[in-house]
């Protein structure tokens, strides 16, 4: 438990999981037989990971997690029901490379999405998709906004990296 605690004073979010009306949602945006990587940052419990895992069997899901009672939640529920196209990391996503990822999903907060987008914008292809609920990538243009029919009316924000000169949220573009 305090370990919890003080992970979500590390990490500035509990490992709260995305609940199944977000879920519903947000799953289908992503092809059945999409290939390539999907970085899942912050995979909590693993409630988006195991279920992106099973979405997408030809994709690899790479799913990272610092604190760790709920890393070795997942890294237990990956031993009882394995999926071989699932790989955990008990790493800091922001130090990660997200190098050729087909797709990047996350459920975060507002500190994490402002640290994030230059990274996002640094390091992945234009065309690559970025799936956000709940918190928007501030200065990014979402493609597509869907709002759940839940008790909060969540977002869900479907971004796509920019490409060329100019790009959308590079602070250098004019
Ligand atoms: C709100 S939970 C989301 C859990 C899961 N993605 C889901 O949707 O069910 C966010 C998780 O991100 C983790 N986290 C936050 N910052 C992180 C970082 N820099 N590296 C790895 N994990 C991080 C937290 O520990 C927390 O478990």
């Amino acid at each position: 438990m305090l370990s919890i605690v003080l992970y979500t004073l590390r990490t500035g979010i509990s490992p709260m999981p995305t609940l199944g009306k977000v879920r519903r949602q947000l799953l289908p945006l992503l092809e059945p037989d999409l290939e390539g990587t999907i970085l899942e940052l912050g995979a909590g419990w693993g409630t988006l990971a195991f279920a992106l895992a099973d979405r997408c069997p030809r994709a690899k899901v790479v799913a990272f997690e610092l604190s760790p009672l709920p890393f070795a939640f997942c890294w237990l529920r990956q031993r009882l029901a394995p999926r071989a196209n699932l790989e955990l990391r008990r790493q800091d996503f922001l130090r990660a490379s997200f190098s050729g990822a087909a797709v990047v999903v996350s459920y975060l907060y507002p500190g994490a999405m402002s640290r994030l987008a230059p990274k996002l914008l640094a390091e992945l292809s234009p065309g690559t998709r970025v799936l956000s609920h709940t918190f928007a990538l501030r200065g990014w243009k979402p493609l597509r906004t869907l709002v759940v029919d839940d008790l909060y009316r969540t977002p869900i924000y479907v971004y796509v990296v920019p490409g060329g000169f100019g790009r959308q949220g590079d602070p250098a573009a004019p």
